[in-house]
């Protein structure tokens, strides 16, 4: 059997890895050439990959013996998940693994955004804290405001948890209703998504991306946030026009934004960078030393499963 990786991964997942196949693995932490791609595929039986790799149809077709391809990652939307079902290819991610850790870093975001924390600490190291200010670095307080999550799924939910210790109200906007159960236990209310962006302090975006979730925090949808409220993005970029985002930051139509996911990562789109009022991170939701191990162990796992003939743990299905 032989399977592609394309990135190095964890050396325990890539040691079970080499015990059941041979495999290729790219020896650089960031994003396989897509010809080297296809061409490193052909031969391959499973294929090992990232959120950053194009996974299109041409990729699919290149592999005539690939019978799975496993990301580590949850997002699935740089899958031709249509083309790999009519190859009749199994896809796996890894959505379980990430989502507390995930959750933690939306509310890094979120406070450091509202409290202006980076924006702070860059002053004190340019020499500026030279005395206690009554009115420096003011933000907004986060405890007892309310928080509108687009996207009630296993992060989503993570998020509305830990706002109870924030005693903050929870509303959420999803395609369909959870359940009554799982709306008392979070203590979140479902409202349009009208409301949620014209009720909610702070907004967090949690939804995959899809058709019909691109761009759907347009120039209309920041219109309607109060002009007090901060944008989180956690999820993935392309849900946010980020040009109206950045008219709407310079002309503080809304207070602030705190973003982990861009429209064409790794570029930002013109005038995000000079702006004071964002706190910006290189996508590292779910970059923590034990998540990244169990995302790459999950992956690996349901890879080899494929491979011998048994059900993956995590298999993605067409929705
Ligand atoms: C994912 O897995 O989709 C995340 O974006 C990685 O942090």
């Amino acid at each position: 059997m032989k399977i592609l990786a394309t990135r190095p991964l964890p050396s325990s997942a890539l040691e079970r890895l080499r015990r059941e196949a041979v495999v290729e693995s790219y020896p650089e932490d960031e994003t396989m050439p897509y010809e080297a791609l296809l061409s490193a595929v052909a031969p391959c039986d499973g294929l090992i990959c990232v959120l950053t790799d194009r996974i299109d149809a041409a990729v699919l077709a290149a592999a005539p013996r690939l019978k799975v391809v496993s990301t580590v990652a949850a997002g699935t939307d740089n899958i031709d998940l249509r083309a790999a079902a009519a190859r009749k290819i199994v896809v796996t991610n890894t959505p379980d693994a990430l989502t507390e850790t995930t959750a933690d870093l939306t509310w890094a975001l979120l406070l450091a955004t509202a409290r202006r924390v980076v924006e702070a600490d860059q002053a004190l190291r340019r020499g500026e804290f030279r005395a206690w200010q009554l009115m420096g670095h003011l933000g907004f307080d986060v405890h007892g405001k309310t928080l509108g999550i687009v996207g009630l799924g296993r992060i989503g939910r993570a998020v509305a948890r830990r706002a109870r210790g924030f005693g903050m109200r929870v509303l959420y906007h999803n395609r369909s209703r959870v359940p009554d159960e799982v709306e008392a236990e979070l203590g979140a209310e479902w409202v349009t998504l009208e409301t949620l962006l014209e009720s909610s302090h702070v907004v967090s975006l949690h939804t995959p991306l899809t058709k019909a979730t691109h761009h759907m925090i347009d120039e209309n949808a920041l219109a309607r946030m109060r002009s007090d409220a901060i944008l989180i993005n956690v999820g993935r970029g392309p849900v946010v026009d980020e040009a109206a985002l950045v008219t709407a930051l310079r002309g503080q139509r809304i207070a602030g934004a705190g973003l982990d996911v861009y429209e064409r990562e790794p570029e930002l789109s013109a005038g995000l960078i000079e702006l004071s009022n964002t706190v910006l991170l290189p996508h590292i939701g779910s970059a923590s030393h034990e998540t990244r191990g169990r995302m790459a162990d999950q992956a690996v796992n349901d890879c080899l499963a494929v491979l011998a003939g048994r059900a993956p743990t995590h298999p993605v299905k067409l929705s």
